[in-house]
């Protein structure tokens, strides 16, 4: 079970609202969304965090130190499993967990920021009256929550770190609010790509049981958090994939895997940063055509995969662009 520290009997959320993943298997959502949504409000009403509320940034065993052995990698990651990273000394490869973990931070609370406008953007065209439309602004709170929490660790640790490009930030910005509105199911795969892989990112670090107790504290609210946030998408996917037009249908399932290439790779390997703070550009190159780095990539959208395929929503041609973007398993 997820523990958070002194607030552990909140951050148990993640366990309810994994559960709600589990279970809202296909077909069997639609009917049961509007009961799901409002189990989440209830949630988030009850269990929200507060991003200077809940995190004690004056606390001096949370104060960040680059050569803090904490801040090393962990071995799953990727770039842990590199000669080039094990060839470093154990304070210089603190600084680059440090580096990693503030860049995933940057590009999170960016996504964070798309999503939200996304979210925004569709909640002004839902019947208000409508359990969507309560849940979706429990989410945008929530996700202010933690751009302010990614962004104040960020601040604290004085490095620099780009996050997303610039031009991808704005190109997403036209389009995320078009997907939201026409494009639902494309929309929702988006958000999980973005979601998923973090999720998977901070999931594992904190099972490794070695991590600095700043970034623990971070990633056990967001585990928690997110939860909810990918239980929502996941039935909001199953929702509209049954409205589909058969047309639509195969458009959708071609540019599913397209979207989540792109995204999964955005949040796993911050390339501009990672080399601006002193990783060989080759070692970043390499990174994800090593075993390890595909099998990551393969993992980070196991879940969306699976929907997909139980969805019916992986034609010949689709499968094509799963494998193009080493999404396959
Ligand atoms: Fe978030
Ligand atoms: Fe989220």
């Amino acid at each position: 079970m997820l523990r958070c520290g002194v607030a552990a009997r909140r951050c148990e959320s993640a366990d309810d609202a994994s559960s709600l993943v589990s279970v809202t298997t296909a077909r069997a959502a639609t009917s049961r969304l509007p009961t799901l949504l409002e189990r989440l409000s209830r949630l988030s009403t009850a269990r929200g965090f507060d991003a200077y509320r809940d995190v004690d940034w004056g606390d001096p065993e949370l104060a960040i130190d680059p050569t803090d052995p904490r801040l090393v990698l962990v071995d799953d990651d990727p770039l842990a499993t590199t000669a080039w990273y094990r060839s470093l000394d154990e304070v210089e490869q603190a600084r680059i967990g440090l580096l990693r973990v503030a860049a995933s931070f940057r590009t999170g609370w960016h996504f964070e920021n798309l999503l939200q406008q996304g979210l925004l953007h569709r909640a002004l065209h839902l019947p208000n009256e409508g359990p969507e439309f309560r849940y979706i602004h429990h989410e945008l709170i929530e996700e202010s929550q933690h751009t302010l929490m990614f962004e104040e660790f960020v601040r604290r640790t004085g490095l620099r770190v780009r996050g997303m490009p610039g031009w991808l930030r704005r190109f997403t910005e036209t389009l995320i609010r078009l997907l939201s509105r026409h494009s639902p199911v494309v929309f929702f795969a988006m958000v999980l790509g973005g979601e998923e892989p973090l999720d998977l990112l901070q999931r594992r670090a904190l099972a490794s049981g070695r991590v600095h107790p700043l970034v623990e504290r971070i990633m056990g609210i967001h585990v928690a958090e997110e939860a909810r946030h990918i239980s929502f998408a996941r039935a909001a996917i199953e929702h509209e994939a049954e409205r589909l037009h058969p047309a639509r249908r195969r458009t959708v399932a071609f540019f599913t895997p397209l979207v989540l290439g792109i995204m999964v790779r955005l949040m796993l390997r911050p390339t501009h940063d990672l080399v601006e703070g002193g990783v060989p550009r080759e070692v970043v190159r390499e990174l994800y055509r090593s075993e390890p780095g595909r099998r990551h990539l393969v993992d980070a959208v196991a879940r969306i995969r699976a929907l997909m395929v139980d969805l019916d929503l992986v034609t010949p041609s689709a499968r094509f662009m799963w494998r193009r973007f080493g999404l396959w398993d």
